[in-house]
């Protein structure tokens, strides 16, 4: 328990515009001060903050609240963590009573691991600093590599002891329990034995956002071909790769007074480049970037520069970042390393004016350098140029603002050479053919199943009720059944055809012999189907008011679900809040999950299925049954991909 004298302590000094600008761009405007919302996706900020009430609102999302409250809801803290976060910020020494064995066990488990998370990082850099083992073998090995003490400390740098499990055994001393050593992936266990994960590496904390140590990079020391250079943490409840940018705690202020970051790919990138002053830079850590990682730096700045070796595996990376950023409605540069050369030992080469000056002269707006980069390669053969120009519009296509968009198409045309009607041709293009691809893909998931004709064993009573994914489904065909969904050109037609939400939901889910066990989504996908081409037939008055009372009592169950919604488009990550202003992008998402889990069903029946036929011994039917898991397989992986199946913080 934390006393009152220092909770009130705490709300004084916690001043909300302060607190606020630790996470967002805040700008003023009047007496208040306003930004774009960090707990839901917007282009356009309705997020305020007034100091004179120590309050903020959100205008779009309807969040608000004092600081205590803003840290909370944005660290994902109870009370008391969020007020001892406060405390840490305007260090106020927090008075409060010994934590007894059980407070500690009764704390939920993301907490727990960040509490192991955070004595591993306090036990490796003590370790790295007192041990001798520490000194001679990781210190100077931080030393060589040219870090100085200033930026091993800021950056919680440690070492984790040789040996099976020296930090294991010290954990468990200390009373921390296996459970979470082994959540976090610090500990390796099983049945007979434990052992450290970074035994012998060199530590680098990964903080989150508000400076927590959420997960950890080990590299080796020695040079061996067979062991990997850098180990990760895995993936765990307080650790999402693809949301995570390492280096953003240390990088977030000066994010936001220079408006701008740098996009590197590794931890010692970071380092160097922070200790020759260059402090905006985070690094997406090896992995392919994502777009969580693009809106996390969207938070502070609207300004990347991915900066990646100059071989080719750099320059295909850059690529890939760019769309991604673009998507996002972002502005990005590139700049390219002289060959041989990472952001790492061009920091340690040059000083940090040099560095400067060289990003200022190489930086390039991506329409340059993937012009350049194309226009090297094609010369003077007219058919490489022709995709040259579609692949630079291909990035234009993704661009979601209009304006930019056209800017861009200007300062292409004149770099290309191409009329600026022809790219305007080539953009419209792209964006009808993402919308057939769509089909195209969908398409072959519905051949994928024909071949594969598995037959699951559906029950025959249908008592259950819906699940949320059919509920789903329901809802928006009951909505927007006659709203447009999206266009498909069609070479014989002049006009394209427009594809209405009702008959796409119908004939994906009709012609995939999807079926649901409920009697009632079966009926209302039935008769939807039926009176779809009535022009009078309007399915929410219809189904409402339906003779059956089962399915009217669905219906209109369904239009009161409004929590769905609104969780609906932040998964979506939409810009827009408004559903029916992006049918395109959640029907199709809605469909699939449905198909999703549809698919998991039958994959489940099948392995049950080739249990039983295998002990069975009838070994010819296991083998055809088996090719028809590897198909449903192959359906499952499609629609996960589609689905970006990645878990959100
Ligand atoms: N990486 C990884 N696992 C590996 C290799 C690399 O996770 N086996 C990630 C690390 O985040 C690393 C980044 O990819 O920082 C870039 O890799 P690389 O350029 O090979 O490493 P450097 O950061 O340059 O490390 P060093 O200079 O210590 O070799
Ligand atoms: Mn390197």
């Amino acid at each position: 328990m934390i006393d009152q004298g220092t909770i009130g302590r705490i709300l004084d000094s916690a001043e909300i515009v302060d607190v606020v600008s630790d996470f967002i761009n805040l700008r003023k405007r009047g007496v208040n001060y306003l930004g774009l919302c960090p707990f839901h996706n917007e282009k356009t900020p309705s997020f305020t903050v007034s100091p004179a009430k120590g309050i903020y609102k959100c205008f779009g999302c309807g969040k608000g609240g004092n600081s205590v409250n803003f840290i909370m809801e944005h660290e994902n803290l109870k009370y008391p963590e969020a007020l001892k976060w406060l405390a840490k910020k305007y260090s106020i020494e927090v008075v409060e009573k010994e934590e007894s064995q059980e407070d500690k066990q009764l704390k939920d488990d993301r907490e727990s691991m960040m509490i192991v998370s955070s004595f591993a990082q306090k036990y490796f850099t003590r370790y790295l600093w007192d041990e001798n083992e520490g000194r001679i073998v990781g210190l100077s090995y931080f030393r060589e590599r040219g870090l100085r003490d200033d930026t091993i400390k800021k950056f919680e740098l440690g070492f984790s002891p040789e040996g099976k499990s020296v930090f294991t055994d010290a954990a468990q001393k200390e009373g921390y329990r296996i459970e979470f050593l082994e959540k976090t992936g610090l500990t390796i266990k099983r049945d007979n034995w434990v052992r450290d994960r970074f035994a012998g590496r060199v530590m680098f904390p990964i903080h989150n956002l508000a400076g927590r140590v959420i997960a950890f990079g080990g590299r080796i020391l020695k040079d061996d071909p067979k062991a990997a250079k850098y180990l990760n943490s895995p993936e765990s409840e307080i650790y999402h790769k693809s949301n995570v940018l390492y280096g953003i705690f240390q990088a977030k202020r000066e994010l936001t007074r220079a408006d701008k970051c740098y996009l590197v790919e590794g931890y010692t990138d970071v380092l160097s480049m922070h200790q020759s002053g260059i402090e905006n830079v985070v690094a997406s850590s090896g992995t392919a970037l994502t777009s969580d990682q693009v809106r996390l730096v969207k938070r502070f700045t609207q300004n990347i520069t991915i900066i990646y070796d100059g071989d080719e595996a750099g320059i295909k990376a850059s690529l890939r970042g760019i769309d991604l950023v673009l998507e996002e409605g972002m502005n990005v540069k590139v700049l390219l390393l002289p060959k041989g050369e990472d952001p790492d030992s061009f920091a340690r080469s040059h000083s940090a004016s040099e560095y400067k000056e060289y990003i200022k002269k190489n930086e390039k707006d991506f329409i340059r350098f993937k012009t350049k980069l194309l226009l090297e390669s094609t010369e003077n053969d007219p058919v490489a140029k022709a995709r040259l120009i579609s692949e630079v519009i291909r990035s234009v296509s993704v661009i979601p603002d209009t304006i930019t968009r056209s800017v861009y198409i200007r300062e292409c045309s004149k770099l290309l050479k191409v009329d600026e009607e022809v790219l305007y041709a080539e953009v419209r293009k792209n964006k009808r053919n993402k919308n057939e691809v769509l089909r195209k893909r969908e398409a072959l998931v519905k051949t994928n199943k024909n071949r594969a004709t598995p037959q699951p064993v559906i029950p025959e009573i249908k008592k259950e009720g819906l699940v949320i994914e059919e509920k789903e489904v329901l809802r928006f065909l009951l909505k927007y059944c006659k709203y447009p969904l999206f266009e498909l050109e069609k070479e014989e037609l002049d006009e394209p055809e427009v594809v209405l939400v009702g008959d796409f939901i119908v004939d994906e889910i009709q012609g995939d012999e999807m079926v649901s066990e409920s009697q009632v989504f079966t009926q209302i996908m039935n008769e939807t189907k039926e009176l779809l081409p009535n022009p009078d037939f309007n399915p929410l008055k219809y189904f409402v008011n339906h003779s059956s009372g089962e399915i009217s009592k669905v219906a209109s169950e369904l239009l009161l679900e409004k929590f769905i919604e609104s969780k609906r488009w932040k998964r979506a990550g939409a810009y827009t809040e408004k559903e029916e202003d992006i049918l395109d992008l959640l029907v199709p998402k809605i469909v699939y999950e449905y198909k999703l889990r549809k698919v998991k069903q039958i994959l489940h029946e099948l392995e049950e299925k080739i249990n039983t036929v295998y002990r069975g011994k009838d070994y010819d039917q296991v083998f055809e049954l088996q090719s028809t898991y590897m198909n449903m397989k192959k359906v499952e992986r499609f629609l996960s991909d589609k689905l970006g199946n990645r878990a959100f913080i």
